[in-house]
C-alpha cells in the first residue's frame, strides 16, 4: 500500500503507557456516598437488597462517614428513615427528626472535613410513600408540596447540611427552596438539583432501604420523567439552572448515559450522576452468583459515567471502590 500500517496497539503495550494516556480518571474524590439513618434502632440494620449497605444508628452513621472521609471520599448524601410516618411527612422538617439529629451529629464530628448533603424529599416520611402532599383523588399537589420542601430545606440547613438535594421532581422546587434558604439567612447552603430524574424500576432496593411502599401499588410517573424522553430532560435541567441550582444531577446513571452526555454539552454547572440502588444490586447479585467480576464491572460503569461527563458520582460502591483505588 505504501503507507505505514496504523498501529493503535503501540500505545497499549504496558500499564504505565495506558495509565499515562488515559483520557478519564476515577478516584475517591469523585464519589458521594449515599447513607441511611434510621430512628429507633439499637444497632445497624443490613439492607438485604443492598448488600454492604445499612440502615445506620446515628452513632454508626458518624463512624461510617468518618471512615469514608479517611478513604478520601469528600461527601455523603443522607437519607432519613423515621420511626413514624404521617400524611404530610412532618418528620422531614421536625427539628428532632432523624435526619436533623444525624446532620447535627455529623457536623459536630466532621465540621467541614466532609461535604454533608441531605436528600430533600418527603417519600421516606409520608405514610402513603409519595414525594408530596396527596389530594383526595390520589394525585400529588405540586404547590402545597413546595411549601413543605421549603420547611425541610430550612430544617436541614439549620442542622448543618452544606448542600440540600431536592429529589421530588415537583415543578418549581429549586426556586422555592432557594428562596426559603435565602429568606432565612442560609444563602451559603447550595442546591444539588435532581434535575433529570426518571421514573425508573431501578429504585427498588432503595425503597427497601427507606421502608417505602407507594400506596395502592401506585408509581411516580405523574412527577418523575418518562424514560422515553431526552429533550424533556434538557428542559428540566434548564429550568433547574434558571431557578438557581448550583449543581445538577442525572438519575439513574448507566441506562441514561445519553442524557448525561447531552446535559454535559448543555450546562457548565457541576454535573452529578446517581448510580442507583438497582444498578448496584444487579452487579452485587451477579457477582454473588459468580457470574461477573463485580469489582471490575463496578469500575467499568463508574468510569463510564466520568467519560460521559459526570463530575461527581453518587454510588453505593463509594467506600469499596475508594479502598481499592487507594490501595
Ligand atoms: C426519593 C429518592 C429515591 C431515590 C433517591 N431519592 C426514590 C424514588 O424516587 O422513588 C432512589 C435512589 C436509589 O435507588 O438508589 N426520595
Amino acid at each position: 500500500m505504501g503507507f505505514p500500517q496504523t498501529r493503535m496497539r503501540r500505545l497499549r503495550r504496558s500499564p504505565v503507557l495506558r495509565d499515562m494516556l488515559a483520557e478519564t480518571s476515577l478516584s475517591a474524590k469523585d464519589f458521594v456516598a449515599p447513607l441511611f439513618v434510621r430512628e429507633g434502632i439499637g444497632a445497624p440494620n443490613p439492607i438485604a437488597s443492598l448488600p454492604g449497605a445499612f440502615q445506620h444508628t446515628v452513632g454508626s452513621l458518624v463512624e461510617e462517614a468518618r471512615r469514608l472521609c479517611n478513604l478520601g471520599v469528600p461527601a455523603i448524601i443522607l437519607f432519613g428513615v423515621p420511626a413514624t410516618k404521617d400524611a404530610t411527612g412532618s418528620q422531614a422538617w421536625a427539628a428532632e427528626g432523624v435526619a436533623q439529629v444525624a446532620l447535627r451529629a455529623l457536623r459536630d464530628e466532621l465540621g467541614d472535613d466532609m461535604v454533608l448533603m441531605a436528600d430533600l424529599c418527603l417519600d421516606e416520611y409520608t405514610d402513603h410513600g409519595h414525594c408530596g402532599v396527596v389530594r383526595p383523588d390520589g394525585s400529588v399537589d405540586n404547590d402545597s408540596t413546595l411549601e413543605l420542601y421549603g420547611r425541610v430545606a430550612l430544617a436541614q440547613a439549620e442542622a448543618g447540611a452544606h448542600v440540600v438535594a431536592p429529589s421530588g421532581m415537583m415543578d418549581g422546587q429549586v426556586a422555592a427552596i432557594r428562596s426559603a434558604l435565602d429568606g432565612a439567612g442560609h444563602a451559603e447552603v447550595a442546591v444539588l438539583a435532581y434535575a433529570a430524574k426518571f421514573a425508573s424500576a431501578l429504585y427498588g432496593p432503595f425503597r427497601d432501604a427507606v421502608d417505602v411502599t407507594i400506596a395502592g401499588g401506585g408509581d411516580r410517573r405523574a412527577y418523575q420523567q418518562d424514560p422515553r424522553n431526552k429533550r424533556e430532560a434538557l428542559r428540566e435541567v434548564a429550568l433547574d439552572v434558571a431557578e438557581g441550582a448550583d449543581m445538577v444531577m442525572v438519575k439513574p446513571a448507566v441506562t441514561y448515559l445519553d442524557i448525561l452526555a447531552a446535559v454535559r454539552q448543555a450546562v457548565d454547572l457541576p454535573l452529578a450522576a446517581y448510580h442507583v440502588s438497582g444498578e448496584y444490586a444487579m452487579i452485587k447479585a451477579a457477582a454473588a452468583n459468580g457470574w461477573l467480576d463485580g469489582t471490575a464491572v463496578a469500575l467499568e460503569q463508574l468510569v463510564a459515567l466520568k467519560r460521559a461527563g459526570a463530575d461527581l458520582v453518587l454510588t453505593y460502591f463509594a467506600g469499596e471502590v475508594a479502598e481499592l483505588l487507594g490501595a
